[in-house]
C-alpha cells in the first residue's frame, strides 16, 4: 500500500528519482508539503511536469521546504535575489554551461543547501538534461574496509576552480548570458567531513565532488587526487545515476546533502533556462559527531 495520500509517486529508476503527479505546487497544504518532502528524502530528487508558476508563485512554493540559500557567485535576478537564471542563449556555442561538471552546489559553503530547485522555463526541442547521481548508494556499495579508511577523513572544499581569479572551469565568464561573479574570496577553503551523516535519515553518504572538492585535509591536491578520481569514478556508476528530459514548467528538488548534478551541453543553437532556488542546509556531520552533540545543536 501507498505511503503517499496527497500525491501520486513513481519512481524513474531503481535508485534514485522519482516523478510527482497530482499536485498543483501553486496550493500546497501542509500535509501535501510533509508527503512531497518525504518523497524527497526516500528517492534523492524529485520531478514534476505541467508546473505553469509565475516567479513570485516559484518562490512561495520553494519557501515550504526552508529559508533561501546564499548565491556568492552568479547575478541573482533584480525583483528576486534568491532566484539564479541558468540560461544559455542560442548564440552561445562552442561554451563550457553552467553546471557543466559534476557537482554539489556550493559544497564550499559552511552551511552548503540542503536542496536547489529548478523550474523549466524555456528548454531546447532536445538535450540540455539535467543527471543526478545518488551519493548514499555511492557510500552504502564501497567495501567495509575502504569504509574503515575514509570514514575519518576530511575533504577541503574551495569555489576557486570556476569563481577564483585564475583561469575559470567556466572558461571565459565575460562572454557568458550569466554573470558570473569572480573574486579573491573564492579561493577560500573550507572542510567537511569525506563520509556525511544525513540530518533527516541518518543515512551516511559521500560528501565530495570534482568541482570544488580540491583536496583531503593533510595532503597536497596532487597527492589527494589519486584517491578522489577513484572515489568519483565509483560514484558515477551508471547505476547509481538517473537522467531527467526537461519540458517548460517542469520542475525537479534535489537532496543537495546526498545527490551531485550534471548539465548536459549538447543543444548549441538553442536557448535553454531554468530558475533556480536554494534551500539553507545545515553544517554537515559526520559519524565522529556523537548523537548527543548533534541533539544539543540542534542538528538531528
Ligand atoms: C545547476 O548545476 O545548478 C544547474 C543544472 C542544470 O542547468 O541542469
Amino acid at each position: 500500500m501507498t505511503k503517499y495520500k496527497k500525491i501520486t509517486v513513481a519512481p524513474i529508476t531503481g535508485t534514485i528519482g522519482a516523478e510527482i503527479s497530482g499536485v498543483d505546487l501553486r496550493q500546497l497544504d501542509a500535509e501535501t508539503v510533509t508527503e512531497i518532502r518525504q518523497a524527497f528524502l526516500d528517492h534523492t530528487v524529485v520531478f514534476f511536469r505541467d508546473q505553469e508558476m509565475t516567479t513570485e508563485e516559484y518562490v512561495k512554493f520553494a519557501a515550504n521546504f526552508g529559508p533561501f540559500g546564499l548565491e556568492p557567485y552568479v547575478k541573482t535576478m533584480d525583483d528576486h535575489p534568491e532566484v539564479i537564471a541558468v540560461l544559455k542563449e542560442a548564440s552561445e556555442t562552442k561554451t563550457i554551461n553552467f553546471g557543466g561538471q559534476w557537482h554539489s552546489d556550493w559544497s564550499f559553503q559552511e552551511s552548503p543547501p540542503l536542496a536547489t530547485i529548478l523550474l523549466g522555463i524555456d528548454i531546447p526541442p532536445y538535450g540540455g538534461d539535467t543527471l543526478f547521481a545518488n551519493m548514499t548508494l555511492a557510500y552504502e556499495t564501497l567495501s567495509e574496509g575502504m569504509k574503515q579508511i575514509i570514514e575519518p577523513l576530511i575533504a577541503v572544499h574551495s569555489a576557486k576552480r570556476p569563481y577564483g581569479t585564475g583561469k575559470s572551469l567556466l572558461g571565459d565568464t565575460d562572454k557568458k548570458s550569466m554573470t558570473i561573479i569572480r573574486s579573491e574570496k573564492a579561493h577560500e577553503e573550507m572542510e567537511h567531513p569525506l563520509v556525511r551523516t544525513h540530518p533527516e535519515t541518518d543515512e551516511k553518504s559521500l560528501f565530495i565532488n570534482p568541482v570544488y572538492t580540491i583536496r583531503l585535509k593533510g595532503m597536497s591536491e596532487s597527492d589527494s587526487r589519486e584517491i578522489l578520481q577513484k572515489l568519483f569514478k565509483h560514484c558515477l556508476q551508471e547505476e547509481f545515476k538517473c537522467r531527467f528530459r526537461w519540458q517548460k514548467n517542469s520542475v525537479a528538488m534535489w537532496d543537495n546533502r546526498c545527490a551531485m548534478h550534471f548539465a548536459m551541453n549538447d543543444y548549441d543553437g538553442f536557448r535553454r533556462e531554468l530558475h533556480r532556488i536554494t534551500i539553507a542546509g545545515d553544517v554537515p556531520f559526520g559519524s565522529a559527531m556523537p548523537k548527543d552533540t548533534r541533539e544539543h545543536l540542534q542538528l538531528a
